[in-house]
């Protein structure tokens, strides 16, 4: 079973690619991590999570949500991390929550997708974006002959500077990144609740028909980038900066 979360649409897409090649079943996670509740899922087939990277690493969130989920049958993992260029040293955590869980662990691949995290960096155009994902196949299709075949993913060479990545400055990103104060709208807003809907960790609620946030959030960018009058705002970081949705995301 394909097991994925995304904020933006691209670790679905990728979930999808492989669960289309693979014949095998999809199933998303923001029900279960919305919800507060412990998934109980069985599969015969290996389980196969795909989700973005945060900081080098795969978003906590997701981790925790296997970590506490029951995953029967199949004891075998794959993870597929989709990113905007690197996902560091995250195998050495994921090879521990394997250990935790009792799953055998099958390596990780990472897949680079256009980069959505717009409070640091210019989000791709429609154009370039469609062309990175173009560009994701040959991996996604190596992914699939890997898991398809029985094989581990091929073991990734990591340095001193990737284990600082994801080790160190994950933690600090976790200390002191995380903050949805900075979110706010402007005039454009049209209280449709989009974003409240899109929020995974429920933080966002309605007044007097203006998303306010609290002060959980795990920056997935649902939010900003889903916004259909484009007016959900990071402080002064992402004004005048493209929005970032996968392409086949539904709205
Ligand atoms: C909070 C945050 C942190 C990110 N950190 C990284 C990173 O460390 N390395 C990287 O290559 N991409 C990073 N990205 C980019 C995303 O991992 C990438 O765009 C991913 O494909 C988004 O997947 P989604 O559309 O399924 O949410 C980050 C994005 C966000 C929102």
């Amino acid at each position: 079973m394909i097991v994925y979360f995304t904020g933006t649409g691209n670790s679905r897409y990728c979930a999808k690619a492989l669960a289309e090649r693979l014949g095998d079943e999809l199933m998303d996670s923001f029900r279960f991590i919305r919800d507060g509740a412990a998934a109980e899922l069985y599969s015969d087939k290996p389980w196969i999570f795909v989700a973005p990277t945060y900081s080098w690493q795969m978003p906590r969130l997701f981790e925790d949500f296997i970590r506490h989920g029951s995953f029967s049958g199949s004891r075998e993992a794959y993870f597929l991390l989709t990113c905007g260029g690197h996902i560091g040293d995250a195998g050495a955590r994921l090879e521990a929550l394997c250990r935790e869980k009792g799953f055998s662990y099958r390596g990780v691949m990472p897949v680079v997708m256009p980069n959505n995290y717009i409070v640091l960096s210019q989000a791709p155009s429609m154009e370039k974006a469609r062309q990175i994902i173009r560009r994701a196949h040959p991996t996604l299709d190596k992914a699939a002959a890997c898991i398809r075949d029985g094989r581990s993913f091929p073991l990734r060479r990591t340095g001193a500077l990737d284990r600082l990545k994801s080790g160190p400055v994950n933690a600090g990103f976790y200390r002191f990144f995380l903050r949805a104060n900075p979110f706010h709208v402007t005039d454009g807003c049209t209280g449709c609740g989009q974003c409240q809907d899109a929020c995974v960790e429920r933080n966002i609620s309605l007044r007097d028909g203006r998303p306010v946030w609290g002060d959980r959030c795990v920056q997935c960018m649902a939010c900003i980038n889903l916004c259909p009058a484009q007016a959900v705002e990071y402080g002064r970081a992402t004004r005048g900066r493209e929005r970032y949705r996968c392409p086949d995301y539904p709205v």
